[in-house]
């Protein structure tokens, strides 16, 4: 971490007020709820709804946001914090800041340019990129268009361990530098939009890009992909996600690689123990943004406790409900090590494709340099639980 440390409070500020000087305003709206109608507005409802959505009544999507209402920030002032430096190391790489992109599957359905607009962005940006194992375009070809992106796969477990094995090695050998397994999305969430809908993507052909260039899922077909697209989508929904997975399963993929596994959609205590008993590198508390159970804790709920059990043997990663830099500011003051944005660069992509996604991102970094300053901290590692207060309310 030798150079000097970007500010992004300042130099995206200047430029923003500047640009106002000229009577311009920013392309892409700064408020996540101006530019969640934005998507909104310019999306098909179905694929609104799909994004937007979650499982039941939306009632854990809305407790994720409750959650960071329940703590207020208490700033420390007179800290000197001038040079202020996002910059953290995990895994061995430098990331401009703890945010990475969350995995969210079949981007395609909101932008034509979909995973590697959204991979160029986030490399611009130093910010790393969680590949959905659902991506509309193969994880090689996400690579390919953004090599120089830090990149992460998040692998969807299928009862072939076979098929699990070669999406894991393929993504190593892409250039993938961890491996995020989602645990809660085994079977689909009851999403009543979706069903009131009729609608889901991967049903459509969407999102299994990087099955079908597999040769182990090939070889489970009669005919390819390309020339039978129908049963390679109906062999895709038999086989991309294993209810009956267990513990002891997630042996062959630790002997397999010697990259950092991460297990993604922890929320007991217990769970994350038993992730770092059994060899496992990170855990990331998440909810799925409140897409697969309706009534579930929220995430910000569940960190604290987790954060305690796991009594940094491993890095704690955390997402669900974030939305503006203090709400990073508080997961990170709770102890989590990085915070993964989810929904919110969707719509960016949604309103502009690439450049989309780099405005939101970037407003998101500028909020969270802001915000940490003003807390009286110049590096996130300096958050702690004595930033934060319980709101009595
Ligand atoms: C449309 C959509 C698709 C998603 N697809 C995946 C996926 O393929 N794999 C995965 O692990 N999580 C997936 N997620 C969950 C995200 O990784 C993340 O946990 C969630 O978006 C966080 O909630 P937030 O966006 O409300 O902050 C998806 C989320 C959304 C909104």
């Amino acid at each position: 971490m030798e150079s000097d440390p970007v500010s992004y409070s300042t130099q995206r500020g200047f430029q923003i007020y500047s640009a106002g000087l000229r009577g311009e305003r920013p392309a892409i709206p700064i408020s996540p709820d101006a530019l969640e109608q934005r998507a909104r507005d310019l999306l098909p409802p179905e694929v609104y709804d799909f994004v937007a959505g979650g499982a039941g009544s939306g009632e854990t999507i809305q407790a994720n946001r409750e959650a960071f209402r329940r703590w207020r920030i208490v700033p420390r002032v007179l800290c000197r914090v001038a040079r202020r430096d996002l910059r953290m190391a995990l895994f061995g790489t430098t990331l401009s800041a703890p945010v990475l992109l969350a995995p969210i599957g079949t981007l395609s359905i909101v932008h034509p340019d979909a995973e590697p607009a959204v991979a160029r962005a986030a490399a611009a940006l130093g910010v790393p990129i969680v590949l959905s194992g659902l991506s509309s375009v193969s994880l090689e070809e996400v690579a390919q268009a953004a090599p120089e992106a830090t990149r992460w796969f998040q692998l969807y477990w299928s009862p072939n361990l076979d098929l699990t094995l070669s999406l894991a090695a393929r993504a190593e050998k892409a250039g993938y530098s961890a491996i995020v397994v989602t645990l809660d999305a085994m079977l689909m969430g009851w999403r009543e939009r979706d069903l009131q809908n009729g609608y889901l993507p991967s049903l459509r052909g969407v999102g299994g890009a990087s099955h079908f260039a597999d040769p182990v899922f090939r070889s489970l077909l009669a005919r390819s992909p390309e020339e039978d697209r129908d049963a390679a989508v109906r062999q895709l929904a038999k086989v991309f996600s294993n209810p009956d997975l267990c513990w002891d399963d997630l042996e062959a993929l630790r002997r397999q690689t010697r990259l950092p596994i991460l297990l993604k959609s922890i929320l007991h205590p217990e769970d994350a123990v038993r992730a770092v008993e059994r060899g496992m590198d990170g855990v990331i508390v998440s909810n799925h943004g409140g897409r697969q159970i309706d009534g579930s804790i929220a995430s910000l709920e569940a960190l604290p406790e987790i954060v305690r059990a796991v009594d940094g043997r491993v890095p704690v990663l955390f997402d669900s409900g974030i939305r503006r830099g203090s709400d990073a500011i508080k997961a990170l003051a709770l102890g989590a090590q990085a915070v993964l944005l989810g929904r919110p660069y969707v719509w960016g992509l949604a309103a502009a494709g690439e450049a989309g996604v780099r405005e939101v991102v970037l407003n998101f970094l500028a909020d969270l340099d802001t915000t940490l300053g003003l807390c009286g901290c110049a590096t996130c590692a300096e958050l702690n639980p004595e930033l934060l207060r319980r709101d009595p309310k």
